[in-house]
């Protein structure tokens, strides 16, 4: 390993609890991915919402150098941020564009996708302006009935898109409402839908670049429906979006997090712990407490979940507050103040992974990675220069 590959890059200030991003980690992801997908296959990594918490820029820059052939963000200042960090690669905006965006989204060569008609109107204005074509990439609504032109009505649509000059058509796109359950039936009604769609743009002569359709859950599972190439977010990081999806052997998360232990309190039978009296001692126990809470994005649960210490499991106890969750370590007499505490992650064999903190949040692994607050400072091993 270089010793660039071994940079740690340090947040400003330090702070007893924290996010390590391992960038290594993350390109030993793609090549794996990229040794797994056909060779032709584009990978278009989806970096919204910072990366899905981990990082926009840092992860934009890891997801290039592995081979990514562009990134695709949700809002308009997502894209600024690549920009402004330097990222020079094709930008693709998922979701639908406000005509206030327009503009910015020429200046900074942002790839709108759209799916109607006076959005594309306003961009082919714009673009004429700036005396420039827009790429575009044609959305179709295949059956999330969220963004896109509808399927079965698509072709007037786009033929009367397509008819601007100053729009180029690059790309044409949908995505799965159900890829990574083990029923595909829906995905499949999805698939043809597309094909249809497809076919008829072939008939009527309008030639696109790149079709479109797969995220993670269609790429691992859905081979028939890659297309020119898919658009990845959870599974670079190391997360497989659902139990039941195909696995590639050596994908593991990227994200880690962290506390040390800041107080250690030995206390006695018929004690409460923390807000509420939601834990009384049954007998002498000996509590930790970790500076890290709701505020940092941890689920505000009680009596419930646990952390590893010293490679063992331990049960939270009380109620999570917004500075502080409480542990129980007596049965970990070794672990010391400031010990480090894995709050989700691996330490020696045992893992907290991002499933058990969704289940405890009564939520989805995305939900659980993009749900860490800003507050937790990050700390990147791998850095690029
Ligand atoms: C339009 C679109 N494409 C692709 C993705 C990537 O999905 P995944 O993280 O499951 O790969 C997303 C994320 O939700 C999305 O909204």
């Amino acid at each position: 390993m270089s010793r660039k590959m071994k940079t740690v890059q340090q947040p400003r200030w330090y702070r007893p609890a924290w996010i390590e991003i391992d960038l290594n980690q993350l390109r030993q992801n793609f090549a794996l991915i990229h040794a797994d997908k056909p060779k032709p296959l584009r990978i278009i990594s989806v970096i919204k919402d910072q990366a899905y918490g981990h990082g926009a820029v840092p992860v934009a820059k890891a997801a290039l150098e592995s081979g990514a052939a562009g990134l695709a963000v949700a809002t308009l200042e997502e894209g600024v941020v690549l920009r402004e960090g330097g990222i020079a690669a094709p930008i693709l905006m998922l979701g639908e564009r406000h005509p206030n965006e327009l503009r910015d989204c020429l200046h900074h060569r942002l790839t709108c996708s759209v799916s109607d008609v006076r959005i594309a109107k306003e961009l082919a204005t714009s673009a004429e302006e700036a005396g420039t074509a827009a790429p575009v990439h044609l959305k179709i609504d295949t059956g999330m009935s969220r963004y896109g032109i509808r399927w079965n009505k698509a072709l007037p649509t786009i033929a009367e898109i397509a008819r601007h000059r100053a729009l180029r058509l690059e790309g044409v796109m949908s995505h799965f409402a159900m890829s990574d359950e083990t029923d595909k039936s829906f995905a499949l009604e999805q698939l043809g839908r597309f094909q249809t769609v497809l076919a008829a743009m072939r008939e009527k002569g309008f030639a696109v670049k790149y079709r479109h359709l797969c995220n993670t859950g269609g790429f691992l599972d859905l081979p028939q429906a890659h297309f020119d190439q898919v658009r990845i977010g959870i599974l670079p990081l190391g997360v497989f979006p659902s139990a039941v999806c195909r696995r590639i052997a050596g994908i593991e998360p990227v994200m880690t997090v962290k506390a040390q232990i800041a107080s250690i309190q030995n206390i006695e039978p018929g004690d409460t712990v923390g807000y509420g009296l939601r834990y009384r001692a049954p007998a002498p126990r000996r509590i930790g407490v970790l500076p890290i809470g709701y505020g940092d994005g941890f689920p505000r649960v009680r009596n419930q979940g646990e952390v590893l210490v010293c490679g063992k499991r331990a049960p939270l106890v009380g109620s999570v507050a917004m500075d502080a969750i409480t542990i129980d370590i007596t049965d970990i007499p070794e672990a010391q103040l400031w010990e480090e505490v894995v709050v989700m992650g691996r330490q020696g064999s045992e893992m907290i992974s991002v499933h058990d903190m969704a289940r405890l949040k009564n939520s989805v692994s995305y939900d659980v990675l993009a749900g860490w607050r800003e507050r937790l400072p990050k700390v990147f091993i791998g850095a690029s220069a």
